[in-house]
Parts: C-alpha cells; structure tokens; sequence
C-alpha cells in the first residue's frame, strides 16, 4: 500500500473555480496516478466541498475548495496547474519554478518567447524573463520531446491548438505554396471564462454571433511563432475568431494555397501518417465533415480536408473542445509526457 501510495503524484491547482479550473478537477479526481491535494480560487474564503460549486460532483469525491495559500502549495504538491486570467501566471510561474515544482500554465503568459511581442499583445511587461526561456510549448502532438524534459508548460490557446493542429502537416510537408494562411475560428460562450459580461448574457447571445479581435488576438502571433517552427519559412495567419451561441467548442476553417499534385485523398493520407501516433486527433475521410457535437467533451480534434485541383486552394476543417483539448485536457495530456506516462492516463 505504502509503495503505492509514495508513486502518487501530488498536484495542485489555483484557479479551481474557473471554467478550465473546474474541467481539470473532472480530469484529476479520476486519473489513476495523481492525487489532486490542493484546489485553491481567489473568492473561495474557508474550505468548501467541491460539490457546492460543480452539483455534477456530488458523492464523486471529497476534495474542498479552499483559499489560496502558497505555502501549502509549494509544502504539498509536486506539480501545479495555473488555470488563472493571462498576465496573473508569470509571478506564480517565477515563485513556483524557484520552489522546485513543476508548472504547467494555462494562461498565455509563458507562450510568446519574444518578451516584447508578449508585452505588444498582452499590454503587460513580462516580469518572469528567465522563466519564459525556460517554458516550453504545450502542443502536445508538436513538442512530446521538449515537454517531456520540461519543468514548465505552456499550454496552448485554444484558437491556437485547433489552427496549429490544421496547419501543422502542411507546413511539416513543405507544400505551401504561399506562406500566409487564413484561419476562420467561431468558438462557443465558455471561451471567454466565467466571469459575467452583459456581451454573453443568454439573451444577447441567442440567435446571434459576432467577430471579435479581428487581426488583433493574442493567439495570432502564438500560431505563427509555432508554425514557422515547423518548416524552413515563416507563416504568417490572417486569423478572424467569432462567438456563437453554444457553450462550447470551436470549429475552424482554414485555408492555404499548396503546391498542384496531391488531391484531398492524398493530403488525408499524408495528414493521417502525421498523426499515426497521436491519439488524440483523428483524421476524417474526405468529404466527412467533423462538427462540434463529435468532440465536445472529449479530448479530441478531428480533422478534414478538402482540395480545389483548379486553384490549388486547400481547406482544412478542424473542430476540438476549448476546455478539454484547447486547455484542461491537454494539460493533463502535457503532465502524463512530463512523467514519462502514457499520454492518454487518466483521460480516456
Ligand atoms: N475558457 C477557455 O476556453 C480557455 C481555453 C484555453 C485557455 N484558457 C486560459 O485559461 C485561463 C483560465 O481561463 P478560464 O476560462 O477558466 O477563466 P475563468 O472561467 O474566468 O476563471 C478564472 C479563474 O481565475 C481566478 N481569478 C481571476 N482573476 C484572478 C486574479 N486577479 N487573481 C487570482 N485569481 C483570479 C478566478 O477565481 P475566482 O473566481 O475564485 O475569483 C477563476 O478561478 C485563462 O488564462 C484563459 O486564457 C481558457
């Protein structure tokens, strides 16, 4: 029992009461190699049974809620997820790493490696320099290698991971033939957290979408920084995000100019031997179009792709869930390679 017990990891999380807060105390109260001693919110006041906040949790466990308190954390935990507003994770991100814990951040704090470019579309001066040098990109699928060594992750957003995930291959392939892309992203409500805003109210937001940033959203510099890390060129994204009114999931539509010669049977297969060991995407047949409904709560992106041979125009469909694969579930999938497990423990 004891042998058993010493090989639990112990992880922590600030930011229990959020909306990727509360997806993450789903992931980790059911994954069999953690245990999960520290939810921790800003308006928590006293220890609160989780079941008070997510009813769905009642008779699942006994964890609490309970203030944040960072000896605890650093006394107690191994591991710490951050599913905090961007720009509140760089000084915990600092604190943590100097305690010897491992992090893994959800916020975009630790995305851009440029700290000047993070200051352009963040509006904040990063504070935690060497720490950024040391983050490494959470895109799963992308960087197994890197996280796996790593000590700080950096979650990818969740227009980003449905975009990069689209266009990753192609750019891999070297079969861009221009090297801006459009990306055309609408995202359900729970991507804009859970705090109350008038704009998503239920009755403005019924019957009614909208653009939002457009040409000016922080993940447009993060999919072109890891986009052009694939290939030899630099990438560029024209990149529109949109709200619908669904609670959640995003469906992107992406389009590139690619080199004549390989219709969208052959770009499927090309796309499919890419991701062959990647459990988490799945690859459609040509003409089998995902929609939000195949991946919402779950931790998969599906993909499909269809090719004009008379423009040479390629578009790239993608649909994932902002709070599982486009934040909590990869996290949890970036902490299994952290550890060496398999990365799909815990998450089924
Ligand atoms: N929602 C998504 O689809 C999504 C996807 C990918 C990544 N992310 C990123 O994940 C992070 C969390 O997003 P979310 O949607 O879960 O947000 P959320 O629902 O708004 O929750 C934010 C959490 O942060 C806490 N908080 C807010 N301001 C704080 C402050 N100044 N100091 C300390 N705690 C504070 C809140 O605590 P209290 O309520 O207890 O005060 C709450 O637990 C963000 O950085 C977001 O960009 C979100």
């Amino acid at each position: 029992v004891k042998q058993v017990f010493a090989s639990v990891l112990k992880v922590g999380l600030i930011g229990s009461t959020g909306y990727s807060g509360e997806e993450l105390i789903r992931i980790l109260i059911r994954h069999p190699k953690v245990k999960l001693v520290c939810a921790m919110s800003r308006s928590i006041k006293a220890p609160t049974g989780v079941e008070k906040r997510f009813g769905d949790l009642r008779k699942q466990t006994d964890l609490k809620l309970i203030p944040i308190d960072e000896e605890k954390i650093i006394q107690e935990c191994d591991l710490v997820f951050l599913a905090l507003p961007h720009t509140q994770t760089m000084e915990w991100g600092k604190r943590l790493l100097a305690a010897r814990k491992k992090v893994v951040d959800l916020a975009g704090d630790f995305r851009l490696k440029d700290p000047i470019l993070f200051e352009k579309w963040y509006g904040k001066k990063h504070t935690a320099i060497d720490e950024l040098a040391q983050a490494v990109y959470g895109l799963t699928e992308f960087n197994r290698e890197a996280i796996r060594k790593s000590r700080l992750v950096a979650n990818p957003g969740c227009y980003a991971t449905g975009v990069v995930l689209a266009a990753g291959p192609m750019v891999k392939e070297g079969r861009l033939s221009d090297t801006e892309l459009i990306a055309d992203s609408k995202s359900g409500i729970t991507g804009a957290g859970r705090e109350p805003n008038a704009r998503f109210h239920f009755p403005e937001m019924a019957g009614d979408m909208w653009a939002y940033k457009v040409n000016q959203h922080q993940h447009q510099p993060e999919m072109e920084q890891a986009l052009s890390r694939l290939g030899k060129d630099d990438i560029q994204v024209t990149f529109t995000p949109q709200v619908i009114p669904t609670d959640r999931g995003i469906l992107t539509t992406l389009y590139a100019r690619v080199h004549p010669g390989w219709d969208s049977q052959m770009w499927t297969q090309a796309y499919r031997k890419f991701y062959a060991e990647s459990p988490y995407v799945r690859v459609r047949d040509v003409g089998d179009w995902p929609r939000l409904k195949d991946v919402v709560g779950t931790n998969f992106t599906d993909i499909a792709i269809s090719v004009n041979p008379a423009r040479d125009r390629m578009i790239v469909i993608s649909v994932l869930d902002n709070l599982v694969k486009g934040a909590s579930g990869q996290a949890v999938q970036n902490m299994n390679v952290m550890y060496g497990w398999k990365e799909t423990e815990g998450i089924s």
